[in-house]
């Protein structure tokens, strides 16, 4: 059933015996990547100068955070027109280039839509506004209010405020999933679903490659809207009675039906708030005729606290492990996940998962070859590749440029009256903003990123870290990445094969072992997830295959012998690829 990519638009080499699963796929928050006019802000223009950096890289699409022109005050996730490009990231024109300069490589562009809410500004939200008799009215969910002036019910948006906001003029509420200035669209009219069909086909006759369809598990409403009893909820309270709602499993049908199945080489990449294995089966098996992948957001808040999400808590190795096995054993060998530890939304991977104080390198490296050997289609997030970090520098609210964290700080500090202090803390650990600074291209004062004041600050250890220095050292990070991305483009059983955990070592909160099998290729990744030190034991049958092996990928080639024998040392975050046959 998988749908092969082959040279469908012009001058498009891709890979014609690539399965689309197989992507490695570069996720590039346009905002901060490259600047090319000095504006402090990155744009269209910037990726093109980046192009061949790109290319080096080895990954084989780009996802491009949304571009559409919007008020951006949640950064594109706010559409105001999903015809044209916000003047800052540039021209339709450079839109093109752009498009055709990745083509040119044989590299695939995936867009991002956002179809369960607009910005405010968007026309049919204002004709909705300005007239309740309007065809726009119906195009949003409007609900009257509950007794003494309340809101239709009790439930909470995922920025922690009510979900519904009150319109004066008509006496009504809007419903609203996130700010109060993304009220959501009806999906149960058909002229909504026409409508944004219509915006995705334009861009797909342009010839992009495939949309990131943003939160695509939401988008059907149960209308009833009963109140909720999860009270100690914060963000999203609610959220159960619109997660896979009633009618999503017929939208998304219809949708592939009227837009992708149009058009064959393109993938789609549903985003979605925490899922179940058998709900990701549902939106994936190529039979459903759904979506191609769900992206599993598990991994990247495995500190988040459930009910509150800018509330840490701590995490080990075999929540990991657990999470992993879930994703890539127990899951229908047919249905499908995008991999990522990080992107614009979570915390960077060096900096939660790995020891960026004392190990940035070591365990930048380790995550690379992890996030390389996992079954799925994995997402790195720009500067992943450069073991960037998180954002240690941030010390004050007005280094926080996100709506959600701020919001936060408002709903905590000035209606619940919590101390101020605190709840800095706790947003300056864990906004959005620590993956959002600027690409560390150099070390200069914009780091090469911007020659005029970016609209984020950037990171003073881009003395340290940064794409110059690492270029042609053959033992940077980013070098490694490379690697690992051609090792895994020349061996599908890194994509496509069979995850089995080492089973003797699934208590081990330290070493991490697993197999990956396809078509009797077999290889087995050893990784130490420690600050320290570890001993690991493999089991007797592994060390057999083991003593024929050979270390493809090791952080010492001196000691690619290491793990054959009974029992044997791993320094902090050492990583270990063998190809068993
Ligand atoms: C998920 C996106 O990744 C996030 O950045 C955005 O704020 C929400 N969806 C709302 O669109
Ligand atoms: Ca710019």
């Amino acid at each position: 059933m998988s749908k092969q990519l082959d040279a469908a638009h012009g001058p498009k080499q891709l890979q014609s015996d690539m399965d689309w699963k197989e992507n490695i796929v570069y996720e590039i928050y346009v905002r901060s990547f490259n600047d090319s006019n000095g504006d402090g802000v990155g744009d269209l223009r910037g990726i093109i100068q980046k192009i061949d950096y790109i290319e080096q890289l080895g990954v084989t699409a780009v996802w491009l955070s949304p571009i559409f022109d919007s008020p951006n005050r949640d950064y594109g996730y706010d559409v105001r027109d999903y015809f044209s490009i916000h003047p800052e990231y540039g021209t339709l024109d450079d839109f093109d280039e752009l498009l055709e300069a990745l083509h040119e490589r044989g590299i695939r562009l995936v867009m991002e839509i956002v179809p369960n809410h607009t910005s405010t500004e968007h026309r049919w939200f204002q004709e909705a506004l300005a007239s309740p008799d309007s065809p726009y009215r119906d195009y949003y969910i409007w609900r009257p209010g509950g007794e003494e002036g309340s809101p239709p019910n009790n439930w909470t948006s995922f920025l922690g405020d009510p979900a519904w906001t009150y319109d004066e003029a008509s006496d009504q509420y809007y419903f609203h999933t996130y700010a109060e200035h993304q009220p959501d669209l009806n999906w149960d009219n058909p002229q909504v679903r026409e409508e944004l069909y219509r915006a995705m086909i334009f861009w797909l006759e342009k010839g992009v490659d495939g949309f990131r369809v943003d939160t695509a598990n939401v988008l059907s409403k149960n209308k009833d809207f009963p109140d909720t009893d999860e009270t100690r909820r914060i963000q999203g309270s609610g959220e159960k009675f619109y997660k896979n709602g009633p009618r999503i499993h017929e939208y998304l049908r219809e949708m592939r039906e009227k837009v992708f199945d149009r058009y064959p080489d393109v993938f789609t990449l549903g985003e979605s708030s925490q899922v179940t294995v058998e709900d990701v089966e549902k939106y994936t098996l190529p039979q459903r005729k759904e979506l191609d992948l769900i992206l599993m957001i598990e991994a990247s808040k495995i500190c988040d606290e459930p009910d509150d999400m800018w509330r840490s808590k701590p995490w080990k190795l075999s929540m990991l492990k657990d999470i992993m096995r879930k994703w890539l054993k127990d899951l229908h060998e047919d249905a499908w996940i995008g991999m990522y530890l990080s992107n614009h939304d979570h915390v960077r991977m060096v900096s939660y998962l790995g020891d960026d104080e004392h190990h940035r390198e070591e365990s930048a490296k380790m995550l690379s070859v992890f996030l390389m050997t996992l079954r799925g289609t994995p997402n790195l997030l720009q500067g992943e590749e450069l073991g960037m970090t998180d954002a240690h520098f941030f010390n004050s609210i007005e280094d926080i440029k996100e709506q959600q964290a701020l919001a936060y700080y408002d709903l905590m500090v000035n209606e619940r009256g919590m101390e101020p202090e605190t709840i800095l803390r706790r947003i300056l650990g864990k906004a959005r903003d620590h993956t959002r600074t600027p690409m560390q291209w150099t070390s200069e004062p914009g780091a090469g990123f911007t020659t005029g004041a970016p609209w984020q600050r950037i990171n003073p250890n881009k003395s340290e870290i940064n794409a110059a220095l690492q270029e042609d050292d053959p033992a940077s990070v980013l070098n490694l990445y490379r690697r690992m991305i051609r090792l895994r483009r020349e061996h599908p059983a890194l994509s496509l094969g069979s995850y089995e955990p080492v089973p003797e070592l699934d208590d081990d909160e330290h070493i991490y072992a697993y197999v990956r099998e396809r078509q009797g290729e077999r290889w087995l990744i050893v990784l130490n997830f420690s600050t320290s030190p570890r001993q690991a034991r493999l089991p007797q049958s592994l060390l057999a295959d083991l003593q024929t092996a050979d270390c493809v990928v090791c952080t010492d080639e001196h000691r690619s012998d290491l793990l054959k024998k009974d029992v044997t040392e791993l320094a902090p975050y050492d990583y270990y690829v063998y190809r068993l046959s």
